[in-house]
């Protein structure tokens, strides 16, 4: 064994890096294949109802077309079960922009043009597009949406509702009230790099070389659709330009070219989304209304906390996520109510989005704390210190590191937070108001079951490190390389990682920040295995040929005794023309608990990245649907704007110095998402402080400045 370098904790550059600035990272549409056709979909026109007839006649006859594909002629699934993923099973319309068809071509211009020659007739019943938290069909969730446990559960297992005491009577009593309305909009992840897939079909194997979060997963679904034995599919993505929740779960597109790919045998199926269909086949986060109400006694402490949430599904498949579910974590109280009801709607199914549930469920909460906090007279931050848990306070688990009155003093100092004049519209820079503003993170750091790692030594003392995991731009090749030098007590120069295949040992999924929590918990426990079969079987000598091992990653015998979650506060300053009311976010400051820190490099982007994203959940994103149509008008990121260098200015991010001890062998929990939660009411917050106004729909546009009186 060579040198011990402890590579955990170390800025390494990316190892990818070099390959992705050459333009030498190939990503799923960039594979070289010979011979590849190119299908561009067919979409259905109405927002709900069916088809009465298609004529395909003149696209199938158009010169360089291989293929039509419609309901009418495509393949019955073996498992049809999962709407999201059927596509072309009926003539039943779901939403506007629905698959209901595809054109195969010799080239991407025959395949652009033939579909347009295709035509649809359509019988067409009245679409209801419209979330609103007064309808009288509101229901509580049945089914946690794409793992099918159904029971009440959200998407993150959790119950749809909780009680605890008597909320009414402790508002009726408290000393101080909060009680309002919070509303965030529809947003769509727009990753840089767009949905897509060569699909082929040769000699019964069929395989798939696309972007995606989760190689395995997208396998098994595959597979499970097609009725194929997971031994004929293999599915490849070592680069992915992005997904945020929008490629873990596999979409109707891969089922659509599969199709294709099988009617071509031995003819490879190239399919790249463009961005205006991204707005309807791939997912997006639901929009949600949101009711608070907080009550506090004359000391500043909750007596009562209630959290209603409502968000939209789709009428084809339910998915329903947790947005009041970080309510029943954050603060002590001895009142309790959180629930959640859902509006299904003849719209696509929405999907998980960075901090699903989290994202906007915490823009409400930390808007009403501070709502409340100015109530009580107290400082936004005096206040949360206040109401910090000794334990989780729903499930009495004590947490298995919680420092978030560390972040908020830590960010304080390094903020500058001391001596801020609360009183609103107290400081300004000529015609710009100037407010600062405060709000808590938080997110669980989950490990997803499904994890293996294979590590093989050769004789000069280097190593293979292999497991199905994926890089959506996280840093997962750097960070996995790092664990493994890190528990091998070898040089990051002599491992080689291997990722992105379903040929590697199974890999949970890039999601739910638990990727690197669950890869690498199961690297670890390969390294320890390999050392320990090194020592007992060779005395520490690598035989000749080498050694490989296999292991499965443990399961956390913590779990179920620690609620595990990572925390954070961040501070926002934000400046707003008083004419015209641009609002500009001129710092954010972030201070995380995310446990150890794998590579600071990669740490930092990460939450950084989060933040950025989270001001621009905060002032730019939203898709609006046409409710004439029920599709989303600003289709394309010039109508869907999201923040670019000129929105963002100073962005800094930082954490605590603290390993948990029971998240994973790492000392690491989960970066990924905390860091978009909270932005949006921090940034909220500041808006209040510099103008009065208090913005309670996201995202925060200037006319909601403008429209709005100024409270005093
Ligand atoms: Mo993340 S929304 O769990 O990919």
């Amino acid at each position: 064994m060579s040198i011990t370098t402890r590579a955990i904790g170390e800025p390494l550059d990316r190892i990818d890096g070099p390959l992705k600035v050459r333009g030498a990272a190939t990503y799923a549409f960039e594979w070289p294949v010979d011979n590849p056709a190119y299908l561009y979909p067919l979409q259905a026109e109405i927002a709900a109802g069916r088809i009465t007839a298609v004529d395909t006649r003149k696209a199938t006859e158009e010169a360089g077309v291989l293929a039509v594909l419609t309901h009418e002629n495509a393949p019955k699934l073996a498992a049809a079960g999962d709407a999201d993923v059927a596509a072309l099973q009926s003539a039943d319309v779901a939403f506007r922009g629905q698959f209901i068809g595809a054109v195969i071509g010799e080239t991407p211009e025959v395949a652009r043009y033939a579909a347009g020659l295709a035509r649809f007739e359509y019988e067409q019943r009245p679409h209801d597009v419209v979330l609103a938290a007064d309808r009288n069909d509101l229901t509580k969730p049945v089914n946690a949406a794409n793992f099918g446990t159904g029971g009440g559960e959200l998407q993150d297992g959790s119950p749809a509702d909780s009680l605890i005491g008597d909320v009414e009577a402790a508002l009726e009593a408290a000393a101080f009230t909060v009680d309002a309305h919070y509303s965030t909009a529809i947003n769509h992840h727009n990753p840089m790099e767009p949905h897509a897939v060569i699909a082929t079909w040769h000699d019964g194997q069929l395989t798939l070389q696309c972007s995606t979060q989760g190689v395995h997963l997208h396998r098994f679904l595959v597979a499970s659709a097609f009725g194929l034995d997971l031994a004929q599919v293999r599915v490849i993505s070592p680069h992915v330009g992005g997904g945020f929740g929008s490629k873990v779960y596999p979409a109707a597109y891969l089922v659509v070219a599969t199709m294709a790919a099988q009617m071509l045998p031995g003819r490879p199926v190239k399919f790249a989304l463009t961005r205006q269909q991204m707005f309807s086949l791939v997912g997006y986060r639901s929009p949600t209304l949101q009711h608070v109400r907080l009550g506090a006694d004359d000391h500043g402490r909750l007596t009562a906390i209630s959290h209603d949430a409502v968000a939209q599904t789709a009428k084809v498949k339910e998915y329903a996520e947790q947005i009041a579910v970080p309510t029943r974590l954050m603060y002590a109280a001895p009142n309790r109510r959180t629930t959640h009801r859902l509006a299904a709607l003849d719209l696509p199914v929405p999907t998980i989005m960075r901090a699903p549930g989290e994202g906007p469920g915490m823009f409400a909460l930390e808007s009403a704390m501070d709502e409340l906090a100015r109530a009580c007279g107290l400082d936004p931050i005096e206040f949360r210190i206040r109401n910090e848990p000794e334990v989780h306070p729903e499930s009495g688990l004590p947490f298995s590191s919680r420092n978030v009155v560390a972040c908020l003093r830590q960010g304080a100092d390094r903020f500058g937070w001391a001596g801020r004049d609360p009183a609103v519209r107290s400081r300004r820079d000529g015609r710009w108001l100037v407010g600062t503003g405060v709000a808590a993170s938080s997110y669980p750091s989950p490990r997803l079951p499904g994890n293996a790692a294979m590590i093989r030594v050769s004789e000069d003392g280097r190593y293979t490190v292999a497991i199905g995991a994926a890089d959506i731009g996280t840093g997962a090749w750097t960070a996995l390389t790092q664990i493994a030098a890190d528990a091998l007590e070898a040089s990051v120069s002599d491992v080689e990682l291997q990722i992105g295949d379903t040929i590697l040992p199974a890999a949970s999924s890039a999601g739910f920040s638990s990727g690197t929590t669950g890869w690498g918990s199961a690297i670890y426990e390969a390294a320890n295995k390999l050392r320990a079969q090194l020592d007992s079987e060779h005395a520490g000598v690598v035989p000749p040929g080498g050694l490989e091992v296999t292991a499965d990653m443990p399961n956390n015998e913590f779990f179920g005794r620690y609620a595990m979650y990572s925390f954070g506060a961040q501070f926002a300053e934000v400046r707003i023309d008083e004419d015209t009311g641009e609002i500009r976010v001129s710092r954010l400051l972030g201070v995380f608990d995310v446990g150890r820190v794998i590579n600071p490099k990669t740490a930092r982007s990460q939450l950084i990245g989060g933040m950025t994203q989270g001001i621009s959940m905060a002032l730019h994103e939203q898709s609006v649907i046409d409710p004439r149509f029920g599709h989303v008008v600003n289709h394309d990121l010039a109508g869907y704007h999201i923040s670019a260098n000129a929105d963002i200015k100073a962005v800094e991010a930082y954490w605590l110095d603290e390993a948990d001890p029971f998240v994973s062998p790492m000392g690491s929990k989960g970066v990924g998402e905390v860091c978009i939660v909270g932005t949006a009411a921090a940034i909220a917050n500041a808006v209040h402080h510099a103008t009065g106004v208090r913005v309670r729909d996201l995202p925060i546009t200037l006319d909601k400045l403008l429209d709005s009186p100024a409270a005093a």
